[in-house]
């Protein structure tokens, strides 16, 4: 990708990476990402906010020099992260009057996870403090959690653009970072969202919440397009760090001969007849992506479950910790499935992989076998238990 201007004396600087698949080892990326960085020209000085993967190092630097960019004052880290931060020693190297600046957590993470870098080219930044680049100013707003503790945001106040890295990103490789069209970014960026903000919503709401005082008339994040309109980015996460859920049913679900699949089979059929969304996924084929998404909203999280030996299928256990992980918005989770000779624990099992969820169990459903017409009968129970409790919310 090249560099593209976004604004009189403000470039994009960062790469799309295409074939990007999987993110921290986890979430799987079908579009790919980007990483974005941003040059600031002021009159008297030049800032770049946050760098790239390493890996594309190389074009971050052409894209700076394209954009005729010969000299670098200052680096802003918003985030240690790799993604942000990988490049940093290499664009220190290349640019040796440029200064490193940072808070001081971000700036304790940098020179752990970056030992090369030199620490007396860091400048320690406080909440709130401001950096003049001749007619541009860059004020920097600590905001922890939107994604690790040290994160923090950076406002160019004079033109009103909110440089807020990881919160409002997208996986999206694009080849426009202007894109505006939502219909294409709003899956990417909500299987953004429940990986990296929804561990942690309180605190994405408060920065929700900061970023309306601000009233920045764009917001560039880091990864994905960015905003001119902002009430969009702003309007999508109101509605996901809120408590709302949808009238939606989570089935990730694995079957080792079958038996479990056809309860999967009934139970989906059971919900939809009462008028309840339900999304199926067969964790062995599934894009754990998607999953997360629904994790964002579905107020009920039923997991089917083989067995291996007698414990959850490892697959079945997994989705559970994921969710746990992400800390799921769901209100209700339970846990149904075949066993071979024994599942007592099964259950158990699952539910002491939801701690993290403010979940009420609802009663489960194992059978011994092929489901017969008693286990069917128990699905059908548990689809109205489920549903009461949807009507207990208000959940159409
Ligand atoms: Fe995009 Fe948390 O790094």
């Amino acid at each position: 990708m090249a560099n593209q201007k976004i604004a009189p004396g403000i470039y994009y600087v960062g790469v799309s990476h295409y074939d990007r698949r999987l993110f921290d080892a986890l979430i799987s990326t079908p579009e790919g990402t980007t990483y974005n960085s941003y040059i600031v020209q002021g009159q008297k000085a030049t800032a770049l906010i946050d760098t790239v993967e390493p890996e594309f190092k190389a074009l971050l630097l052409r894209n700076i020099k394209s954009a005729g960019i010969e000299k670098i004052d200052y680096i802003i880290s918003n985030h240690a992260e790799q993604d942000h931060s990988g490049s940093i020693p290499d664009l220190l190297a290349f640019y040796p009057e440029a200064k490193l600046v940072t808070n001081e957590k971000c700036r304790d993470l940098l020179l752990a996870l970056m030992p090369d870098i030199p620490a007396d080219r860091v400048i320690t930044i406080k909440d709130h403090e401001t950096l003049d680049l001749g007619g541009r100013t860059l004020e920097f707003i600590l905001a922890p959690w939107i994604h690790w503790p040290e994160t923090m945001m950076t406002f160019l106040r004079e033109d009103a653009i909110l440089f807020p890295c990881d919160l409002f990103g997208s996986h999206l490789a694009v080849s426009n970072i202007c894109m505006d069209d939502e219909r294409v970014f709003y899956e990417p960026m909500k299987r953004y969202y429940a990986q990296i903000m929804m561990p942690y919503r309180g605190q994405a709401a408060k920065r929700v919440e900061t970023v309306k005082t601000l009233a920045p008339k764009m917001i560039c994040p880091s990864h994905g397009p960015i905003f001119k309109d902002t009430s969009v980015p702003l309007r999508l996460y109101e509605n996901w760090v809120s408590d709302s859920l949808r009238n939606e049913v989570l089935i990730p679900w694995v079957s080792t001969h079958g038996a479990t699949a056809r309860m999967v089979e009934h139970l989906t059929s059971a919900l939809i007849e009462r008028g309840i969304d339900v999304h199926p996924y067969d964790l062995t084929a599934a894009d754990l992506g998607r999953i997360a998404g629904h994790l964002v909203d579905a107020a009920t999280i039923a997991i089917g479950t083989g067995c291996v030996l007698t414990a959850a299928h490892p697959v079945a256990a997994y989705a559970a910790l994921v969710a746990n992980a992400l800390r799921a918005k769901a209100k209700f989770a339970t846990v149904f499935g075949s066993f071979g000779w024994s599942g007592v624990k099964v259950p158990d099992q699952i539910a002491g992989l939801l701690g993290n969820l403010k979940a009420e169990i609802l009663p489960p459903v194992m059978t011994k076998g092929a489901p017969t017409a008693e286990t069917f009968a128990a699905l059908d129970k548990m689809a109205d238990d489920i549903l009461a409790r949807h009507q207990s919310l208000g959940l159409k």
